[in-house]
């Protein structure tokens, strides 16, 4: 198949109910554009995943706060079509606003407690626009594989939460995070930073490896300590402004006082200027 791409929500499902009837499966990658190697690392697990694979490109205003970055929201979408076409894509799907939420629309998804912590303390009404979106593209597409990637842990966890919660009948896959070669996470907002704050950001990935150090090689149990030298080196050894260092259990989101060995995530957020970066590990 020739990579298509399709506006409408409901073209597009009819297309995916047929494919669907004739036996196909079906993956979709979720993206908001301005694709790079983490993305597209993506779409290559869902081409191996699945039949029919469908890139959805879509800047979803419901996860965007009025005085967040919405508009000025890097928006390539040329390039993130090459790529798409370069990646064996099918599908690309990139609705307008107002085929997503048409006047009147008035139904939202919301999971209880995730979202209200870590960057939910920041962005109370994120993960609702996020679980709303990611509901609707899950109808439209029919997908049985969904594929997400574990840079952004909080928003994975909570749509696995949804889908099993609501039944959807929809595998999450989750892709390891791909990073910069000095281990700086690929991120859309990464071109935002300037040159000095992009080489003072590499201090994330290197303070969650000095982390895993502590926890793996010196067998350090203790999460007050264990956030104390995140962000002590963070404070050291950059201007970054922390939002939150948080140790917490993976399945509930709450702050743990002990490591617990296979279920815990240490989250970040950290500013330099206006920009906010994000990381993590599982351990
Ligand atoms: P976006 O930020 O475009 O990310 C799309 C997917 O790419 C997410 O699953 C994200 O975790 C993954 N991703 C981004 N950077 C990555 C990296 N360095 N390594 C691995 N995966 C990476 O996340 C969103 O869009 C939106 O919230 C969305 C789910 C599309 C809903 O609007």
């Amino acid at each position: 198949m020739s990579l298509e791409i399709i506006r409408d929500p409901e073209i597009l499902q009819h297309r995916t109910l047929e494919l669907k009837r004739t036996g196909k499966t079906i993956a979709v990658v979720p993206t908001m554009g301005a694709l790079h190697t983490g993305h597209r690392t993506l779409i290559a697990e869902g081409r191996r995943r699945a039949d029919i694979l469908i890139v959805s490109i879509f800047v979803n205003p419901t996860q965007f706060a009025p005085n967040e970055d919405l508009d000025k929201y890097p928006r390539t979408f040329d390039a993130d079509a090459e790529m798409c076409r370069a990646e064996g894509v099918d599908f690309i799907f990139f609705p307008t606003n107002d085929a997503m939420y048409p006047t009147g629309y008035a139904t939202y998804v919301e999971v209880e407690n995730l979202g209200a912590t870590l960057c939910g303390l920041t962005r109370p009404t994120h993960f609702r626009g996020v679980t709303t979106v990611c509901t609707k593209l899950f109808l439209i597409t029919q997908a049985d594989f969904a594929i997400f990637g574990w840079k952004d842990a909080q928003q994975q966890i909570i749509i696995r939460r949804m889908v099993n919660d609501l039944n959807i009948p929809v595998e999450i896959i989750g892709v390891e995070t791909v990073r910069e070669p000095d281990g700086l996470a690929l991120s859309s907002r990464n071109k935002y930073l300037t040159p000095e704050d992009r080489i003072d950001a590499v201090v994330l990935s290197r303070a969650l490896s000095a982390a895993r150090a502590l926890v793996l090689q010196q067998a350090e149990t203790c999460a007050k300590r264990i956030r104390e030298e995140i962000i002590t080196r963070i404070e050291q050894q950059s201007h970054g402004v922390v939002d939150y260092v948080c140790v917490v259990a993976q399945n509930t989101l709450q702050p743990l006082d002990v490591i617990e060995p296979g279920n815990t995530l240490i989250a970040l957020a950290v500013w330099w200027g206006a920009t906010r970066l994000i990381d993590n590990i599982r351990l």
